[in-house]
């Protein structure tokens, strides 16, 4: 049976990977995975770290998409990818990747999913969670200091320069795009049981978990 995708959209830090986490937990673990767009991002070794640092990673160029639509291609086919892993310290792919086999749903998230149509088209169920600009950046700011190796300093001038404008720009306008919108992502219990219940719906006994 074709693969149910399914896009989970919205700004930094609005949430995202924990309303995909939450439908995760809900069905079967075998049935289920989740795609990463940031795991897509360009690698740019061609340029020093120092200008690596200084990129707009904020803009949809900034992604692989062509890849991501390719394996989302193959594993409707029944094909597994290989699905790349990158690190946000270096702002590098790493050497290794992640197989990914098959499975009757896909969770594709991040930031841009919705707004290029090749991989918009590709969307059965989009989701975007709608989280307030406040909330996102307090959630960045930490989440950057603890996972990512950056500077408040660094932060603050990447928010400004990149994450805002393009937030703005293309995140916040690709909301039209949604079918569903989960306003404050991870805490809104009710929105996240609406789509796992509709999920169900479309997989069926495949997914009643
Ligand atoms: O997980 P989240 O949706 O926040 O990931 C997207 C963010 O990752 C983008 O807003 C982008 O600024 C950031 N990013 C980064 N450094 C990279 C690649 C992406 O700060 N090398």
């Amino acid at each position: 049976m074709r693969p149910l995708i399914i896009g989970v959209a919205g700004g930094s830090g609005s949430g995202k990977t924990t309303v995909a986490r939450r439908i995760v937990e809900a069905l079967p673990p075998a049935g289920v995975n989740i795609l990463e767009h940031d795991a897509y991002y360009r690698d740019r070794g061609d340029i020093s770290y120092e200008e690596r640092c200084g990129l707009n990673f904020d803009h949809p160029e900034s992604l692989e998409t062509e890849l991501l639509v390719e394996h989302l291609a193959a594993l409707r086919e029944g094909a597994a990818i290989d699905v790349p892993r990158y690190d946000f310290k270096t702002h590098r792919r790493a050497p290794d990747s992640r197989r990914v086999a098959p499975t009757p749903v896909v969770i594709v998230e991040g930031i841009l999913v919705f707004v290029e149509a090749k991989l918009r088209d590709q969307l059965d169920i989009k989701i975007y969670v709608d989280t307030d600009a406040d909330i996102r950046a307090f959630r960045r700011i930490r989440r950057d200091i603890e996972h990512r190796g950056r500077t408040f300093d660094s932060i603050r001038e990447q928010y400004y320069r990149t994450v805002r404008p393009m937030h703005l720009m293309f995140v916040e306008p690709s909301k039209r795009w949604a079918d569903v919108i989960i306003p404050e992502g991870g805490d809104n219990k009710i929105g996240i049981d609406l789509v796992i219940a509709l999920i169900r719906q479309m997989r069926g006994a495949e997914m009643a978990g």
